[in-house]
């Protein structure tokens, strides 16, 4: 029998970090793009993003923190999910850096926008796939026993996809040709996500 460290979280954990996100994980990134209402783009990434539903697609990230990407959301009801690759890994984490409200991380990162289709936020260029997000619900995440957090759970959904056409093969998206990156354990870490199998479900 393997010895397991067991902890509950409201307790402390006893380690020098903390395992939570070093267990779930990866973690796809969302390199989400808005437009404030004076319509100046914004550009960060958020690991705490997943896809939610299929029909009609939808996703979600989640702000530690009323954070501009939420704000800008919340005030103009649209945002663009980015897929990051190991080529743009470096200028992904540039546009995570705290900088002033109204400052655009696609300039200060050197990133390319490229114009979106349905809705206002620019894309990254470079990104090989982007999906176009209208707001449908955030919610306010609060605790088990109800204690109100400031976690704020953004859900969109997806009415505009963007494939770079390089990356479509036999009318399948090539993920793993693009060379994705996720979040790992720590904070410094990731992964390139590289080895990919098939399975097919049980009749
Ligand atoms: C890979 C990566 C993933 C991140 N994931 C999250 C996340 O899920 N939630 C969050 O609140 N911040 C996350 N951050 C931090 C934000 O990107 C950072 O606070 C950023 O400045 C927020 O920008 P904004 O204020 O323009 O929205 C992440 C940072 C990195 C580098």
């Amino acid at each position: 029998m393997p010895e397991f460290h067991f902890y509950e979280p409201s307790k402390g954990h006893d380690l020098a970090h903390d395992p939570f996100k070093a267990i779930v994980a990866p973690r796809p990134i969302g390199w989400i793009s808005t437009r404030d209402v004076n319509g100046r783009p914004n550009l960060a990434p958020y690991s705490f993003f997943n896809a939610v539903a299929d029909r009609p697609p939808m996703v979600m990230f989640s702000s530690g923190g009323w954070k501009d990407t939420v704000s800008n959301v919340s005030a103009t009801g649209e945002f663009v999910c980015n897929l990051v690759t190991r080529a743009l890994a470096e200028k992904m984490n540039l546009t995570s850096a705290a900088l002033p409200h109204g400052m655009n991380e696609f300039e200060f990162a050197g990133l390319a926008a490229a114009p979106s289709r349905v809705v206002k936020p620019p894309r990254v260029a470079d990104a090989p796939a982007a999906l176009e997000c209208r707001l449908v619900q955030i919610v306010r995440l609060h605790t088990a026993e109800g204690a109100v957090l400031d976690h704020h759970l953004t859900i969109g959904e997806v009415v505009g996809v963007h494939i770079d056409r390089a990356y479509l093969k036999d009318g399948r998206f090539d993920l793993l040709a693009t060379h994705p990156i996720q979040r790992a354990g720590y904070v410094a870490d990731y992964t390139e996500a590289a080895i990919g199998f098939q399975m097919s479900r049980p009749k």
